[in-house]
């Protein structure tokens, strides 16, 4: 199948892209219905712990103006397993041609992961015009985006990892910075404590500096 961006390329509304690790499948539908209070309806869960998938799962089926995707994505056989949870979108921390077919084959939304301007060479090769650049801060920052930008200015990137709410407004006035990703909103003690009402604050916060 030849790969064409408009199918593959998922449409988010947020600017922010909360990116979440999920351990306990308990707290998949409160944290869903936090972010979507603070503003946010659109989450990347991990693929970094098991419950991941029935993360995935419990808030398709029972969130479902919230738009959930997958993240962490590393292996083929991911694709068809968080597809079939019901995740609406993937991410992938790097750039891997037979994730890519998978994604392509499924027809899955699917965002690669590049640090390089070969992986974005690359990428555009494959048709897609929006990669998440991971890690970001470890890769230059909002220095490396704008270098990235003057040979690749019409790629869009999703700048994840190190992003907090400090440089968050750095990162998104640059133009080829479609969104962030990041951590910060669900804080593993608050997501321990059920402190949702945390969660809501901090995606209210991140909502506020992404309109500038
Ligand atoms: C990711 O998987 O995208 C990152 O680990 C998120 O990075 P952060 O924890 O620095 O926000």
């Amino acid at each position: 199948m030849s790969p064409t961006d408009h199918c593959m390329r998922p449409v988010f509304s947020s600017k922010v892209v909360p990116v979440i690790l999920i351990t306990d499948v308990a707290h998949a539908e409160p944290m869903a219905l936090a972010l979507l209070a603070g503003g946010i309806d659109v989450m990347e869960v991990t693929l970094r712990h098991p419950a991941g998938i029935a993360a995935i799962e419990t808030i398709a089926q029972r969130v479902p103006h919230m738009q959930v995707g997958a993240g962490t994505v590393r292996h083929p056989d991911d694709i068809a397993r968080v597809q079939s949870a019901g995740a609406r979108f993937a991410l992938s921390p790097g750039f891997s041609e037979p994730l890519i077919e998978a994604a392509l084959d499924a027809q899955l939304p699917f965002i690669p992961g590049v640090m390089t301007p070969g992986e974005l060479l690359r990428a555009q090769a494959h048709g897609f015009s929006l990669v998440k650049l991971f890690p970001a801060e470890q890769a230059g920052g909002v220095g490396m985006v704008k270098a990235l930008r003057g040979p690749f200015a019409d790629m869009h990137l999703c700048p994840t990892g190190g992003v907090t709410p400090a440089n968050i407004q750095a990162y998104l006035r640059e133009p080829n910075v479609a969104m962030v990703g990041g951590s910060w909103l669900t804080p593993a003690d608050a997501v321990a404590s059920g402190d949702w009402a945390r969660v809501t604050l901090l995606a209210k916060q991140a909502v506020a500096l992404a309109a500038g």
